[in-house]
Formats: structure tokens, C-alpha cells, sequence
């Protein structure tokens, strides 16, 4: 098991690696100098206040933005078009074609020539979506709308997932659900990249826990060392605002 030290110490050539990012459009600096290291696989939690800079930084690590300066690297390196490739996200408002939602992740398998009705099927199966292949996206509620955006990331069998707030808007089974698909990802060598405000899903999935704060990383730390000792003032207060709640 790796201590706090260790995590912060590890290879910049281990797997998913962002050294020293900033991004400032405008005059605001979002991004102010965030370095993280994670290793090739595994479940990663980032966690931290609103508007810390958790969804800039999975944007960046995912190449959907440019940082004005740092660099972002795969296994030590610099990212290329199909390291990219092999990355899915799912972002913190679904992002769906309006179409059906079998249409939605046949888009995906297409893109990828291997279209697969029956994989398709057991993707939709898999999110809890069985039997609503011909209901139009547009009229899934916001819980079914997150689990089909999930759906369509793992259409692509990722090396690397990005997942933002992927549960905030389930209902506890369906949060289970999604749970128990990135404990089998995990077990499959995908490493997930996981932004959540809730604690206990942290506690519950991640190996690691890095707290952002200000557009940096003040903490990364295995997910039992994070909890039972923080180490900076931003995660102590972060940690104890919640348990006064
Ligand atoms: N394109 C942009 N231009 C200017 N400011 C931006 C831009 N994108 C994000 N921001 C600002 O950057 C900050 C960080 O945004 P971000 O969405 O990463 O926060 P977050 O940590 O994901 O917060 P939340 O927990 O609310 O989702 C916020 O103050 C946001 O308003
Ligand atoms: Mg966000």
C-alpha cells in the first residue's frame, strides 16, 4: 500500500501525468500550477470546493483543453491523438445526440467501426437500461440521461475514463450501479478518473484521493491516509465542514 508521500513521489512516466499546468484565459489563473501523477489503472478520486477547478483539470488531462503552459503525459509521454483516443469522459451535464437511446451509443460503435447490436445491448443492459432502445434520449430523466452518457464512454472499452460527478443527480441504486461498473472497470486495468463531492463514494472506490483547491493540487494521498490524517489546511476544513453538516 502506498503512503501519502509515495503518491506524490510517483514516476511522472507511471501512467496519467500533469506537471506543473496553468490555465488562465483572460486574466483569471483557473489552473495555477497543478501537478498530479496516477498510476496506469485504478480508481482516483478528485475531490474539493466548487469552482476549485476539478472539471478544468479532467478537461485538461483529457486534452479538451490546452494549458498555457505544463504538460499533460501518457506512461512519460506527451499525450498523442491516439492515447486520446482510447479515453472517454463523461461529463457533469450529459452530453446526448437527440436521437434513440440505442441510436445514441450505436453513434459511438459506428465512429469506432464495430457496430454491435449485441454489445450495444449489453452496454444498455449493463447502465440499467435494458428494453428503452427506441425511447428518444431527449426524454430520459436526468438520472437515465447520466447512466446513457456512461454507456456511450464505455462504447469505446476505454484505456482511460473521466468521469464528472457521474452520480450526483442518481437515485442511491442507480448510484450503486455505476458504482459496482467502476469497481469491474478497475478490475479490467482501466484507470478511472473520478470528480465526486460525495465523501462516502470516495471512501468507498478510490485508491487515491487528491484534494484541488485554487486551481492546484494541495493533497494526493491513498483514500485511507486522505481520511484518517489530511495533511493540508484546505482538505482539514474541506473534511470538517462536512461532518459539522
Ligand atoms: N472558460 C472559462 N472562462 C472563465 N472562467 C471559467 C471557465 N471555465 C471555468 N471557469 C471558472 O473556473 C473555475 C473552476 O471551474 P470548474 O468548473 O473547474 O470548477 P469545479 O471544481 O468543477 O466546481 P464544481 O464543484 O462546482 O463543479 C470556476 O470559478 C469557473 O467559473
Ligand atoms: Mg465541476
Amino acid at each position: 500500500m502506498r503512503d501519502t508521500a509515495s503518491y506524490l513521489e510517483l514516476e511522472a512516466d507511471a501512467g496519467l501525468s500533469a506537471t506543473d499546468l496553468h490555465y488562465a484565459p483572460g486574466r483569471s489563473r483557473l489552473i495555477d500550477g497543478l501537478t498530479l501523477h496516477l498510476p496506469d489503472s485504478g480508481i482516483h478520486c478528485l475531490i474539493g470546493p466548487n469552482g476549485a477547478g476539478k472539471s478544468l483539470t479532467l478537461r485538461l488531462l483529457h486534452g479538451l483543453l490546452t494549458p498555457d503552459a505544463g504538460a499533460v503525459r501518457w506512461r512519460g509521454d506527451t499525450m498523442s491523438a491516439s492515447d486520446r483516443v482510447a479515453q472517454a469522459m463523461v461529463f457533469q451535464k450529459p452530453v446526448l445526440l437527440r436521437r434513440s437511446v440505442a441510436a445514441n451509443v450505436d453513434f459511438v460503435l459506428k465512429s469506432r467501426r464495430s457496430a454491435d447490436p449485441t454489445f450495444r445491448d449489453a452496454l444498455l443492459k449493463r447502465v440499467g437500461l435494458e428494453g428503452r432502445n427506441r425511447q428518444p434520449a431527449r426524454l430520459l430523466s436526468g438520472g437515465e440521461q447520466q447512466r446513457l452518457a456512461l454507456a456511450r464512454a464505455l462504447a469505446i472499452r476505454p484505456r482511460v475514463l473521466f468521469l464528472d460527478e457521474p452520480t450526483a443527480s442518481l437515485d442511491p441504486n442507480s448510484a450503486r450501479l455505476i458504482e459496482e461498473i467502476l469497481c469491474e472497470e478497475r478490475h479490467h486495468g482501466t484507470l478511472c478518473v473520478l470528480v465526486t463531492h460525495d465523501v462516502g463514494q470516495a471512501r468507498r472506490l478510490a485508491d487515491s484521493v487528491a484534494f484541488v483547491s485554487v486551481g492546484r493540487i494541495v493533497e494526493h494521498s491513498t483514500t485511507d491516509a486522505f481520511f484518517r490524517a489530511p495533511v493540508s489546511r484546505e482538505a482539514r476544513a474541506y473534511l470538517s465542514n462536512l461532518m459539522v453538516l
